[in-house]
């Protein structure tokens, strides 16, 4: 695990949009795992404006997301692929096709976890897959007690994780309690990895997926075991280290 500390979280995002961008440049068809959550915004924002200078095509790219919300339409304003499409999808050169979230309002949640590996193995594997992590280690919507070898299923969210969220919500919407993520296995099956974490408040998941035991307690400790990973923080993140 390669870890990077910078000093701001413009410098992380700068960072993480260096990655992509030296990617996309070798490889125009790369296949991209991409994130949601507050973090990524940062880069998305400096990947948009790299592809508005010209500097940057994603034309010939794929991406797969890593999570959604489950009984949430790709329409709902709250939903992950309403997000990518506001975020970045809707600002660049991707094509609409080659983008896939996992499907939130699938009437086989199960067939579709299925599907949603079999599209990403169809494609080739994931090049590099961007992370944020949650304050309880949580990558994706793999909460604690994930499997640290599970494939793309449906995960109950923990309180923790709704309560975090629950800001993104507005009082008395549904906030669902259900998701379709990545598993951890199918994380660590991209070639490169990519966790960025910023702000003093990620301090202590940043510590124990850094410095604590290989642990299901701790899903993002499971990049300890990937060749590829590099973790991008700033100082506040890195803080407790
Ligand atoms: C959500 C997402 C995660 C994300 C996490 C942290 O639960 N499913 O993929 O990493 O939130 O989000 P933020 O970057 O907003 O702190």
């Amino acid at each position: 695990m390669q870890i990077v500390i910078q000093p701001n979280a413009d410098a992380v995002a700068e960072y993480g949009a260096d990655q992509f961008s030296r990617l996309l440049n070798k490889k125009p068809d790369a296949v991209l795992g991409l994130a949601t959550g507050s973090t990524p915004v940062a880069l998305y924002q400096k990947l948009i404006a790299r592809y508005q200078a010209g500097e940057l095509s994603f034309a010939k790219a794929t991406s797969f997301n890593l999570d959604e919300y489950l009984g949430l339409s790709p329409e709902h304003p709250q939903s992950y692929r309403y997000f990518m499409q506001q975020q970045l999808f809707g600002l660049i050169d991707i094509a609409p096709e080659r983008t896939h979230v996992p499907p939130g309002d699938a009437p086989d949640p199960i067939a579709a976890c299925h599907d949603y590996e079999a599209a990403i193995e169809a494609a080739g594997g994931i090049d590099l897959q961007l992370l944020g992590i949650g304050r309880n280690g949580h990558i994706g919507f793999n909460e604690p007690s994930s499997g640290l070898r599970s494939r793309t299923r449906v995960k109950t969210l923990t309180q923790a994780t709704i309560d975090d969220n629950a800001r993104f919500f507005t009082e008395g919407e549904y906030q669902p309690h259900l998701s379709i993520t990545m598993g951890i296995g199918t994380i660590l099956d991209a070639r490169k990895v990519l966790l960025l974490a910023t702000g003093e408040t990620k301090a202590d998941a940043v510590k124990a997926m850094v410095e604590g035991p290989l642990s299901a307690a701790c899903p993002a400790s499971a990049l300890q075991l990937h060749q590829h990973a590099v973790v991008v923080l700033d100082e506040a993140a890195a803080s407790k280290l």
